[in-house]
């Protein structure tokens, strides 16, 4: 049956690890994917998602199906970390809320949606470059992928102009993908006025805006500050669509739990899309996995533990940023010709350095060190431990 079925190529990021893992040099190292460690270079499992599962090993629970769309006070408590536990939207009860199998899942979830209901154009528009995965996700939901202008190679940030050039271009009701904060994988954010501007922007143009919020507390630290872009949307009146996950900012990675949410106009209509979003979900994969969802919800709805989580987001941020700090200037002491500001620059877990595929290449080839073909590094394998190995050898292959 098989004989016409071609070999195809290992995944842009997830293949990164398998190279890794068959390299044997003790001085390897893997900032491929985006996962968070410790300074030891150990996955890191956060105290607070520790004591939610001692709460909940006491409660014996049992291991019944969930709902369709996911319990119900994990879809509130989601999207309540989002918008803001004083959103009147959701006082008015406009969200359209289901678990999604974290943020890829929920991404596709939205996007099977999007490919059965949305009234206008079947074209999503991400920015260029954008997380790899987006564009399968959205082709593999039946849309079409474009693209905007982004990332400016040259100032290694933000093409704030080509961007609003390239906006001011999309047709009307068409879909533009906007990462919340922590934009993978550049690091690079608009600041709030240039949100301000873009919110004002694809409103004119009628565009219907589709948040990923992957990293909500990585960027900053706080997860309100990360929320800026989807509350400020959501203010000017933009009924949104929304993809989170609970990878990153509690750690719980293989856990898979997200959530997609549609702001819509009127409770009604929040019912009616909720029922659809249902319909979908029920043959992909009838219902979401428990575990992850609870710890979640036990988190956010216990005061205590929710305030250790929040500090648990902070130190994550924080080591992030003290280690930017650190790459930078050690690249620096070492003599580096090379301007590396932009690593202190660019936020979240991801600094895009700059460097080609070339270079990316040797540096996992010469130096066991191993990131995406793009330049990416994933800031978070980076430690006092070997931050001076990496700078070393960037500095060696960029020279
Ligand atoms: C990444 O970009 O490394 C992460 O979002 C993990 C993934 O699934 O690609």
């Amino acid at each position: 049956w098989w004989s016409a079925v071609q070999m195809g190529p290992p995944d842009a990021i997830l293949g990164v690890t398998e190279a890794f893992k068959r390299d044997t040099n003790p001085k390897k190292i893997n900032l491929g994917v985006g996962a968070y460690r410790d300074d030891n270079g150990k996955p890191f499992i956060l105290p607070s998602v520790q004591k939610a599962e001692e709460i909940m090993a006491k409660k014996a629970l049992d291991k019944e199906y969930a709902p369709i769309s996911g319990p119900a006070d994990f879809c509130k408590l989601s999207i309540e970390l989002a918008l803001g536990e004083n959103s009147e939207e959701l006082k008015a009860g406009l969200n359209a809320t289901v678990q999604g199998i974290s943020g890829t899942g929920s991404l596709r979830v939205g996007g099977a949606f999007l490919s059965s209901f949305f009234p206008g154009n079947k074209e999503v528009y991400l920015p260029a470059p954008s997380w790899g995965n987006h564009t399968p996700i959205f082709k593999h939901s039946g849309l079409n992928v474009k693209s905007y202008r982004y990332y400016d190679p040259k100032t290694c940030g933000l093409d704030f102009q080509g961007a609003l050039d390239d906006i001011s271009k999309i047709p009307e009701r068409s879909t533009i993908l906007l990462h919340a904060c922590a934009h993978n994988p550049t690091g690079v954010d608009p600041t709030s006025e240039q949100w301000q501007e873009m919110s004002a922007l694809i409103k004119k143009k009628n565009l219907f805006p589709y948040f990923d919020m992957a990293y909500q507390g990585f960027a900053s630290g706080s997860v309100d500050k990360d929320a800026f872009a989807v509350r400020l949307f959501v203010r000017d009146g933009h009924q949104i669509a929304l993809a989170q996950s609970y990878a990153k900012n509690m750690g719980l990675y293989g856990e898979r739990a997200g959530a997609f949410s549609l702001i819509t106009s009127s409770k009604e209509e929040a019912d009616r899309t909720l029922s659809q979003l249902k319909i979908l979900i029920r043959p992909m994969y009838s219902n979401p996995p428990i575990h992850g969802a609870r710890i979640v919800s036990t988190i956010l709805s216990t005061p205590e533990l929710r305030s250790e989580w929040l500090g648990d987001v902070k130190e994550m941020a924080d080591r992030i940023i003290s280690i930017r700090s650190k790459l930078r200037s050690t690249l620096e002491n070492l003599g580096s010709k090379r301007n590396w500001q932009h690593i202190t620059d660019q936020i979240g877990m991801f600094c895009f350095t700059g460097m080609n595929a070339e270079q990316s290449t040797r540096l996992s080839n010469d130096f066991s060190i191993y990131l995406t073909k793009d330049g990416r590094i994933s800031m978070a394998g980076v430690t006092t431990k070997n931050v001076e190995y990496l700078a070393h050898g960037i500095n060696e292959v960029t020279k």
